[in-house]
């Protein structure tokens, strides 16, 4: 039985105060009822502030993205041992947006991931084609070699710390979702490639997110496909109400 997920991934939106607001809004609603994971993703610098507000309620905090090292000279970057130190233990990596306009390559998403391995720390990892690749018929291929490229030489038990997380480029931010079964039929096929990999057990198991246009209005029906376990909301997360009624979704 996996329990569903719904992560909110902020973007780069919300000042300190503004993330205050939301936080202390999504208190108010969310109830989680131990049903579903809830997990929200504001910008660094509202982090500390986040992990303090958030503390002994059910909502776990993510970070965006960190850099591959423990520290050095890479300016502007945010480790993970900076991360843990706030009392963040889990990090999105390979957003499709970090890898459009940041070139973060399949190559270092493997540094990164093998960063959170070592560090224990849980991997939200991202994939996801374009429309091109979509339109080429080459999207399952795309998908299966961003996993392969980027996760394939971590070993078994890396993946009790592994959250796939599916979102169709064409899908982000453009109000166009994937239908449910365009949702459903790469998720199955992302539990395939586990499987060929690492056995069918670990497919089983593993938690796989859709995200792309996810609302309140579209959530149920993509949430209710077999191989979907939940979500990584943009836009939607930043709105406790919206965000409220994507968890209350989840749990029917
Ligand atoms: P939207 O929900 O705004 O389409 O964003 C999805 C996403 O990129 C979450 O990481």
């Amino acid at each position: 039985m996996r329990t569903k997920i719904v992560a909110g991934n902020w973007k780069m939106n919300k000042t300190l105060p503004e993330a205050e607001q939301l936080i202390n809004d999504l208190l108010k609603q969310v109830d989680t009822e131990n049903k579903v994971e809830v997990i929200i993703a504001p910008p660094f610098v509202n982090l500390s502030m986040a992990v303090d507000k958030t503390q002994g309620t059910l909502i776990d905090i993510a970070a965006q993205n960190m850099h591959f090292a423990d520290s050095g000279a890479y300016t502007g970057e945010i480790s993970a041992p900076m991360l843990q130190a706030l009392g963040v233990n889990t990090v999105i990596l390979g957003h499709s947006e970090r890898r459009a306009y940041f070139n973060e390559t399949d190559e270092i998403l493997k540094q990164k991931a093998h960063q959170a391995y070592e560090k224990g720390m849980t991997n939200i990892f991202c994939v996801g084609e374009q429309l091109s690749d979509r339109q080429a018929g080459q999207h399952f291929k795309v998908v299966e070699t961003q996993l392969k490229n980027a996760l394939f030489e971590l070993p078994l038990q890396a993946y009790k710390n592994i959250i796939i997380a599916y979102e169709p480029v064409w899908a982000i931010g453009t109000g166009e979702t994937a239908t449910p079964e365009q949702a459903q039929e790469m998720h199955a096929h992302i539990r395939q490639v586990l499987a060929k990999k690492y056995g069918q057990d670990l497919a089983r198991n593993v938690r796989i997110l859709y995200g792309g246009s996810v609302k309140p209005s579209n959530a149920g029906e993509i949430f209710a496909k077999p191989d979907v376990d939940g979500g990584l909301i943009g836009g939607a997360s930043l709105n406790a109400n919206d965000f409220n009624a994507i968890v209350e979704a989840a749990k029917s």
